[in-house]
């Protein structure tokens, strides 16, 4: 089986079930993104839901205080995603008509959202064929491929997001994406991966040359 089948074939025997991927409602997964930026699953995990208890649409987000907002963002940190998210809200819901923007180039006029975040509500909730590139996404592929480029270059994200797009089932983009950041979140760690259980670990190129501990390449700046 090629690299994205049994990328596939782990994911849906090893995911996490997570609230913000049994949807595909663009507003939980914007929340979602926005808020696992600077922050791990498990802290974000209950801001997500008293978010979406107290705000469940991007209409009851637009229409809040700022004050409400950022009570509820407390503990969290970096306050100016909750500022852009609320600010934002307000585009959506009475600049726009309540339509959220449907698709990467659109999304990524919205302030607060860059290329990682419009890619993910893009495939995530529309299965538009864009590569999310996180952390993630360059240790695993800067392994399995023996990709040396620096990840910290200016040249990285567009290199990785060309392999990155070539790989993506054209047919389900948004379980792919979501898979390979599962797969480095849960098996491919940063420190001392147990490649013994790896499901490429007879494909793997960086493991063959005993390079995974160097992988992938970060310069200082
Ligand atoms: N971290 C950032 N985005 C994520 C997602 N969609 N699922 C799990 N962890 C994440």
């Amino acid at each position: 089986m090629d690299f994205s089948n049994s990328l596939l074939h782990w994911y849906l025997q090893n995911k996490r079930d997570l609230p913000w991927r049994n949807t595909t409602n663009p507003y939980p997964i914007w929340l979602s993104e926005i808020m696992l930026q600077q922050t791990r699953v498990a802290q974000g995990m209950p801001y997500f839901h008293a978010f979406m208890e107290a705000f469940p649409t991007v209409f009851d987000l637009a229409k809040a205080d700022e004050e409400q907002v950022l009570k509820l963002w407390q503990g969290l940190g970096y306050y100016s995603r909750a500022r852009n998210m609320h600010k934002t809200a307000q585009i959506i819901a009475f600049e726009l008509g309540g339509n959220f923007p449907n698709n990467y180039s659109d999304l990524l006029k919205l302030k607060g959202v860059g290329e990682y975040t419009a890619a993910a509500i893009a495939s995530f909730a529309f299965n538009e064929v864009v590569p999310v590139v996180d952390g993630n996404v360059f240790r695993v592929l800067s392994r399995y491929f023996n990709v040396e480029t620096d990840i910290a270059s200016a040249t990285a994200k567009k290199e990785f997001s060309t392999l990155a797009k070539e790989l993506i089932p054209k047919n389900n983009p948004a379980l792919f994406n979501q898979a390979i950041m599962e797969f480095g979140a849960l098996q491919c760690v940063p420190k001392n991966p147990n490649c013994e259980i790896c499901i490429f670990n007879s494909s793997c190129a960086a493991l063959q040359k005993k390079k995974v501990n160097e992988l992938p390449v970060k310069l200082k700046k």
